[in-house]
């Protein structure tokens, strides 16, 4: 995959990345056989439309301008294993609950993103891992290859892409007919609540402000207002993401637009480079500057001011509002040096882009008992850091970006009910990295919606 670097001013096309060095690609033991995916894959329908992508953009540009604020959520990876109807319709539940207490505590609209509907493909640290002599490729989501360590199940295996495409596919459905068929209308506020959150002090505080929603949508109609006719009460939008890693597949999924003849990369509405893939000359950045999707960027500790300045030209060069989400993952005792220069050399560049934090990322440690995991604790300290760094430079601190899940899992330590290191064997159950469960997504909501209160 990896080739000479074209010059920057190659034209793009969709396989225009084909001659960048392409980081964190499997090596697929059988071309053939990929290629008789990719060209199967191309042929399918598109998973979403370029007029949602579009409306998302409009979305996000609000989100820019400091009158809205994005929410972007869902699982580290999908998995094969555990995609159930009930394990979609929670995750959706958590989203709609943590967007309702946004909204109603800060006053402005939220933007609901997933990590859903295609987030399965991981970058990782090492190509390969070892366990007792034994090396193996390393597992890179149930796109790739499978978790089990044994030399088959490593081996990546492209009919793996197909499976990723139809369960995001099914998993869209879904979505669509939750966020749109009257599960996610407001006079439903209440019904979100699962049972095991509504005992706790979050799911409490949740039910009080659910009521204090109902009782001003009586007020409402009261007043005259026919609620039935306000769509906005009964439909919401719930956009899908995930991270543009695997570029085949995601070539695979690009069309063209026949309303404006713009390209569109119709495997998610927004798509993300990671961490590790953000070089300005690599392929993963080539790929991206020709889709005109909503696309966001993850900028860890080792991010320049100028070179991020100079990726915001190579992705937005026209300056389009909504067009960029720079998606800060420094890590609590970093973000307050990283991130004040790269909010300066945005703003020097006069770049319209949402400033979103994942405070998941920079946090991550490995505890005594052997498990991956994260303190509640220090996701708040980032969030924290986080938006005193933008009020300092008078940026909008426009979104949150988070792995949860809707279940009453034991993978990150802390909250009001407290997750001890020895309770995390209980329910861990992620297949990459540790998911916030459905309290401490609450807890985060309120505390996140404090905080834009100022
Ligand atoms: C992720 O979002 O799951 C991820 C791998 O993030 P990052 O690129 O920030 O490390
Ligand atoms: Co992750």
């Amino acid at each position: 995959m990896t080739a000479a670097a074209a010059p920057l001013d190659t034209p793009w096309s969709p396989s225009s990345w084909k001659r960048r060095p392409a980081v964190q690609q499997p090596e697929w033991p059988d071309l053939e056989a990929l290629d008789a995916v990719l060209s199967e894959l191309s042929g399918l329908p598109p998973l979403v439309f370029a007029g949602e992508a579009r409306s998302l953009t409009d979305s996000l540009a609000s989100v820019a301008e400091g009158k809205a604020f994005l929410l972007q959520a869902g699982d580290c990876a999908e998995s094969f294993s555990a995609f159930t109807a009930d394990g979609i319709r929670d995750k959706l539940k958590i989203i709609l609950q943590m967007s309702v207490l946004l909204t109603y505590g800060a006053g402005v609209p939220t933007v609901k993103v997933g990590r859903i509907a295609g987030q399965f493909a991981k970058p990782r640290s090492s190509p390969t891992e070892s366990r007792d002599g034994l090396d193996l490729p390393s597992f890179r989501g149930d796109i790739v290859n499978d978790f089990a360590f044994d030399a088959a199940a490593r081996r990546p295996d492209p009919t793996r892409l197909l499976r990723a495409y139809h369960q995001s596919a099914s998993t869209l459905n879904l979505l669509r007919a939750f966020t749109k068929g009257g599960f996610a209308d407001l006079t439903r506020v209440h019904a979100w609540n699962q049972d095991f959150v509504a005992a706790s002090p979050e799911g409490r505080h949740y039910d009080a402000v659910a009521g204090e929603i109902e009782r001003a949508l009586r007020f409402m109609e009261a007043c005259g207002i026919d609620l039935e006719k306000e769509s906005q009460l009964h439909q919401v939008d719930c956009y899908t993401a995930h991270e543009a890693l695997l570029l085949g597949y995601e070539q695979a999924l690009t069309r063209q637009d026949s309303l404006t003849g713009g390209w569109y990369d119709c495997s998610a509405h927004f798509l993300w480079i990671g961490d590790r893939t953000r070089q300005l000359d690599g392929a993963h950045v080539e790929f991206l500057t020709g889709v005109e999707n909503p696309l966001g960027v993850k900028l860890g500790p080792s991010s320049d001011p100028d070179e991020l300045a100079a990726l915001c030209d190579r992705l937005n060069p026209e300056r389009v509002p909504g067009r960029l989400t720079l998606i800060s993952r420094m890590g609590k005792d970093k973000v307050a040096e990283h991130l004040p220069p790269l909010l300066r050399a945005v703003q020097r560049a006069d770049h319209p882009v949402v400033w979103a934090c994942d405070p998941m990322h920079g946090n991550t440690f490995g505890h005594a008992s052997g498990y991956k995991t994260r303190h509640f604790d220090d996701v708040m300290d980032e969030l924290r850091g986080f938006f005193t760094a933008c009020r300092d430079a008078g940026v909008w601190p426009g979104g949150v970006h988070v792995e949860l899940t809707g279940e009453n899992v034991t993978e990150c330590l802390g909250g009001t009910e407290e997750v001890l290191g020895t309770h995390l064997e209980q329910r861990y159950e992620t297949m990459c990295d540790p998911r916030l469960n459905a309290r401490q997504s609450l807890d985060l909501a309120f505390q996140t919606a404090d905080l834009l209160r100022g």
